[in-house]
């Protein structure tokens, strides 16, 4: 390996930032070259790319999005889109590349080193939605839960003040990770993940027990992966529930800003320097991972097979049994 490159791709996430910084200096300290590629997989396709040194990524560990840009690159899933991106990369001199993001990213990943395996690629899950097999956290689930209990507690406020029921829409794909976390740390009175059925009866049955119980406001909140959606939900609940005044907020994009967590900051930089480790010594179609706080490498292959993320059930159980 003499020179690599870098990109992001996909939904940004906070911690992207630090870790592009880990890559580049992990690289140079070895005596590699770096190339930052802008706009993920289209930036390979346009040769959108430029040589970083040590300082082009200073005070970036603080920034949230992506300082190379991001994006879904529909060309590069087409066998010219991944001609051009190779021959790109040759032209550069690069033959490494260590990509940030999350399962589409890595599909893209290994369909093009499996077509040209003289580029070794490395994986570093940056997503919020916490849903690759490998790693406990993804880069970027920390400080989006952490926005999105901020926002929640906002709401619990004037939630209270009127006292009235908010059922709250988050992100997170297929996954109910934020969910289960936030509603856990907000003492949302229920919450509604795609990982488990919760029929309406069942939220009715427990939003009348918390007005029995003295509740003067309530948090619902609804995992995106939910695909009743909120306002559907709300609208169902409004038939039988007239002792609350329903209002909806969905969260969005909100919840993938703002500036890395210290989690994240630590998590990024660590993938980010065992990434330019692990292309050093040779490793290629992996993705490095966090598992039991240590470094974890994990087939690009098996992470995507098994890419759906179990939530703790313990989680699940304790969450229904605190919001009495
Ligand atoms: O994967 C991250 C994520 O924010 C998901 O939680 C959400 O479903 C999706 O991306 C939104 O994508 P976009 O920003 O393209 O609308």
């Amino acid at each position: 390996i003499s020179k690599i490159a870098v990109l992001t791709s996909g939904g940004d996430a906070p911690g992207m930032n630090p870790c592009i910084r880990a890559v580049v200096r992990t690289a140079i300290y070895n005596g590699l070259h770096v190339a930052g590629v802008r706009q993920g997989y289209q930036g390979l396709i346009d040769n959108n790319m430029y040589d970083m040194d040590p300082r082009s990524v200073s005070n970036i560990l603080n920034l949230g999005g992506t300082i190379l840009k991001t994006a879904r690159c529909l060309p590069f899933r087409t066998d010219e889109g991944m001609e051009t991106a190779y021959k790109n990369l040759k032209a550069n001199g690069i033959d490494g590349l260590v990509v940030i993001g999350g399962d589409g990213t890595f599909t893209g990943a290994l369909r093009f080193s499996k077509k040209y395996p003289d580029i070794a690629v490395i994986g570093v899950p940056g997503t919020i939605d916490n849903d690759l097999y490998g790693s406990t956290y993804t880069l970027g689930f920390d400080t989006a839960t952490n926005t999105v209990i901020e926002a929640i507690d906002k709401i619990r406020d004037t939630a209270d003040a009127h006292d009235r029921l908010f059922f709250i829409e988050v992100m997170g794909r297929d996954s109910g990770a934020i969910a289960l976390r936030a509603g856990i740390s907000c003492g949302a009175e229920a919450i509604l993940l795609p990982e488990r059925d919760t029929a309406i009866e069942h939220l009715i049955e427990n939003l009348k027990a918390g007005q029995y119980n003295k509740k003067s406001s309530s948090i619902v909140i609804v995992a995106e992966g939910d695909k009743r959606g909120a306002y559907d939900l709300a609208e169902e609940v409004r038939k039988q529930v007239k002792f609350y005044d329903i209002k909806v907020t969905i969260l969005g994009h909100l919840q993938r800003g703002g500036s890395p967590s210290a989690f994240d900051r630590i998590l990024g930089s660590r993938l980010g320097f065992a990434a330019v480790n692990a292309l050093i010594k040779g490793e290629t179609q992996k993705m490095v991972g966090l598992e039991a706080n240590h470094i974890k490498l994990t087939d690009l292959e098996e992470a995507l097979t098994q890419h759906q993320f179990k939530l703790e059930e313990d989680l699940m159980e304790m969450s229904d049994i605190l919001s009495i």
